[in-house]
């Protein structure tokens, strides 16, 4: 596969989204073909599974499952065909959000998630390799300041809703997830002004290579 794949992850407030948007801005002024997708979603089932995930309340079994059902639908049907045609993929949010949000948030079995894993993102390659980012920009907030922010949303999903003490384990889930993977993980700093975020992102690009 040609293509770059981009996931951008972190808790709830993170500012994220601006940032994805002007990365594609950025990319497609260098001549790039860019997709940007995002997770739960990205397809007509994926983008329904979303609507079930983060307004009704289930176990988080149950959760993982539509989330990694979706997820397939999304790498099936949007993710894999715009890296085959050479694209760069820009996606808001991937698996280190389940692991995070599902598994160090809601206390799910990890090796429950690792299998849901090597299940979807299996069976790409002859070498048994999983389809995973060649680079995630990891936004880091402190929990306090996520909370402090989401407060102010005026209609927040069920995850928003949630408070400190949750984006704290969600926190510890991305840190985990971080350390395991370190080689596609770069860590941006978003309690800082827009302009200073953003510099990190093009820096994190910059030093990834390959990317522009
Ligand atoms: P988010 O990406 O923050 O979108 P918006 O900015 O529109 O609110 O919302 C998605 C929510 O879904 C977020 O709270 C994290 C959650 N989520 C999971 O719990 N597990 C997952 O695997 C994914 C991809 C997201």
């Amino acid at each position: 596969m040609s293509g770059r794949f981009i996931t951008f992850e972190g808790i709830d407030g993170a500012g994220k989204s601006t940032h994805i948007e002007g990365l594609a801005r950025l990319l497609r002024e260098r001549g790039r073909t860019v997709t940007v997708t995002r997770e739960p979603g990205g397809t007509p089932l994926a983008e329904n599974l979303r609507g079930l995930v983060l307004h009704q309340a289930m176990d988080s079994l149950t959760e993982a499952l539509l989330v990694f059902a979706a997820r397939r639908d999304h790498l099936l049907h949007t993710i894999l065909p715009a890296l085959r045609r050479g694209e760069v993929v820009l996606c808001d949010r991937f698996t280190d959000s389940s692991f995070a949000y599902q598994g160090g948030g809601q206390g799910l079995d990890l090796e429950v998630l690792a299998v849901l894993e090597r299940w979807v993102q299996g069976g790409w390659s002859a070498d048994g390799t999983l389809l995973q980012p060649d680079l995630t920009l990891w936004f880091v907030l402190p929990p306090v300041t996520a909370a402090a922010r989401l407060a102010q949303a005026r209609s927040p999903d069920k995850f928003e809703a949630k408070g400190e003490a949750f984006f704290a384990r969600v926190s510890e889930g991305f840190e985990q997830r971080a350390k395991a993977h370190a080689q596609r993980f770069r860590r941006i700093r978003a309690d800082a002004s827009r302009e200073a975020v953003w510099a990190q992102v093009e820096q994190a690009l910059l030093s990834h290579g390959r990317m522009a």
